[in-house]
C-alpha cells in the first residue's frame, strides 16, 4: 500500500483511554507509506508512553513538556509546516475547547493554534461530555472554523456508561485521512437535499403533549450521509436527543405544523427525505393553563378531540412549482408492511417509499438497528437488515444513482 507516499502527519495524541488506538493508527498510516511526527500531551502520557510513541513513528515523540531544544528552532510552528495534515486522536474536549476558544498554553493547543494545515479531529471522551451544550457549541464552532472531524462511534464505553464519544477506530480515522489528503469526488456535490426526523410534540396544554417514540436516529443519519456525500443539506428536526450532524443546516421545531412551515421556508432541493414520525393529529383546544382534575374535567377525564395535522410529505409531493426532483417518504407501518407502503406511497405521490416493521417485537423504533424495504413505482426491494447509519449510506448511494447527471 502506498496510498500515503510522500504524505507527513502531525499526530497530537491527547489523553484517554482509547489513546492506545492512535499507536495502531501511526502503524497504519506508516503501512500506506506515509510518515509521522508525534506530539503526546501530558495527559496523553499517563496512556501511552513517550517510548512506544517514538518507537512507532520511528521520530522522537514531542512532547508538552517545555522544551528548549526544540522551542529554539520554534519546535511548534515548524511541526505543522512539515505536515500535510494534522491529526488529533484521541481529540480530548479539553483539546476542541482549547482550539475553539483560541487558547495556547502548552505544546498541543500552541501547535494546533501554529497550524497552516488542515486538522482532523477523532473526538474521544464520556457521553455526557460530548453531549455538553459547551462541547456542542465548540464542536460548531470548529466545523465553521474549517476543522474535520471521523467519529465519535457509539457503543460501551470504558466508564461503563453507553452513547456516542467512543473513539473511531483506528481504520476508520485512517480512511478519514486519505480522505482529507487525497479527496474522491463526492457523488452529490452540487445538489440540496433536505430531511425531516424526529417525532413532533402537539401540546394538549402547557405541560403535556402527544407524541410518538421516534428517536430521529434514522433521519439524523440520513441527513449526516447527505452531507457527508457533499449535498448541501437541510435538517428539520422534532425534539430528540441527539446533537445536530455535522455539516447540517438544522431547524429544531416541536409541532408539525411548525414543521412544515419550516419545510415551507426551505430553499428548493433536489431530494426531500421524509424520515419524521409526524404526529397525524392535534388537539384543537389547546388549553392555555394546565387542565386541573378538578376543573373543567369535574365529571371524569377530559374529553379531548382530535384535528388531523397537514400531511408534510403528500404537501410536499404534490407540489407543482419547485417540487424536489425526488421525494422520499417512509411508512411506519406493524402489519401487511409492503402492501401498505405501496398504497402508502401512491396516496401521498411521493417517488420512493422507505417500509419498516414497528411494531415493539423488531425493536425499530428508538433502536439503533433497522430491516428496511424499498419501493419505488417499478418494484419493492428488501434490504438486509443494518444500523441505520449502514441504512442511511446505502439509501444515500441510491439518491446518488437517481440523482444521477446534475449530481
Ligand atoms: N408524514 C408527514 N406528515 C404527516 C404524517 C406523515 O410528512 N402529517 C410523512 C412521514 O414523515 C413519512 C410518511 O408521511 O414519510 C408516512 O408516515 P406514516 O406515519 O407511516 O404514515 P401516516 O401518514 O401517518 O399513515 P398511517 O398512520 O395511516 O399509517
Amino acid at each position: 500500500m502506498t496510498q500515503l507516499s510522500g504524505k507527513h502527519i502531525l499526530l497530537i495524541i491527547g489523553g484517554g483511554i482509547a489513546a492506545y488506538k492512535a499507536l495502531e493508527l501511526v502503524r497504519l498510516i506508516r503501512k500506506a507509506d506515509g510518515s509521522v511526527d508525534a506530539i503526546l500531551t501530558r495527559a496523553g502520557a499517563e496512556f501511552v508512553t513517550p517510548m512506544s510513541v517514538t518507537a512507532l513513528t520511528g521520530a522522537q515523540v514531542r512532547t508538552d513538556l517545555f522544551d528548549l531544544g526544540e522551542e529554539a528552532e520554534m519546535g511548534h510552528i515548524e511541526a505543522s509546516r512539515a505536515a500535510d495534515l494534522v491529526v488529533v486522536a484521541p481529540a480530548t474536549a479539553d483539546l476542541m475547547a482549547k482550539l475553539a476558544g483560541g487558547l495556547a498554553n502548552d505544546l498541543a493547543s500552541t501547535t494546533l493554534l501554529a497550524a497552516d494545515k488542515p486538522v482532523l479531529m477523532a473526538p474521544a471522551m464520556n457521553v455526557a461530555m460530548w453531549h455538553h451544550p459547551a462541547t456542542v457549541r465548540n464542536l460548531g464552532i470548529l466545523i465553521a472554523d474549517g476543522v474535520s472531524f471521523v467519529g465519535p462511534g457509539e457503543g460501551e464505553m470504558a466508564c461503563g456508561e453507553f452513547g456516542p464519544g467512543r473513539l473511531a477506530e483506528p481504520e476508520e480515522i485512517f480512511g478519514a485521512i486519505i480522505e482529507a489528503l487525497l479527496p474522491t469526488p463526492k457523488p452529490l456535490a452540487g445538489a440540496r437535499a433536505l430531511v425531516t426526523s424526529g417525532p413532533t410534540h402537539e401540546p394538549i396544554d402547557p405541560v403535556r403533549y402527544f407524541a410518538n417514540r421516534s428517536s430521529g436516529k434514522q433521519g439524523h443519519a440520513i441527513a449526516a450521509a447527505l452531507a457527508a456525500a457533499g449535498a448541501e443539506t437541510y435538517l428539520v428536526t422534532g425534539p430528540v436527543a441527539l446533537a445536530d450532524p455535522p455539516g447540517v443546516a438544522v431547524t429544531h421545531v416541536q409541532t408539525a405544523r411548525d414543521m412544515l412551515a419550516a419545510v415551507s421556508a426551505s430553499a428548493k432541493v433536489d431530494v426531500a427525505v421524509f424520515a419524521a414520525a409526524v404526529a397525524d393529529w392535534r388537539t384543537p383546544d389547546e388549553a392555555d393553563q394546565k387542565i386541573k382534575k378538578g376543573g373543567k374535567a369535574k365529571a371524569g377525564p377530559p374529553k379531548i378531540d382530535l384535528v388531523e395535522n397537514p400531511d408534510i410529505l403528500a404537501v410536499v409531493s404534490s407540489l407543482s412549482e419547485d417540487r424536489p426532483g425526488l421525494v422520499i417518504g417512509f411508512a411506519a407501518e406493524t402489519e401487511n408492511i409492503i402492501s401498505h407502503a405501496k398504497a402508502k406511497r401512491k396516496r401521498k405521490g411521493c417517488d420512493w417509499m422507505v417500509a419498516n416493521d414497528v411494531s415493539p417485537e423488531t425493536g425499530i423504533m428508538g433502536g439503533d438497528r433497522t430491516r428496511v424495504h424499498l419501493i419505488t413505482e417499478a418494484q419493492a426491494e428488501t434490504w438486509p437488515e443494518g444500523t441505520k447509519t449502514e441504512i442511511a449510506a446505502r439509501l444515500v448511494a441510491r439518491i446518488a444513482l437517481a440523482l444521477g447527471g446534475e449530481s
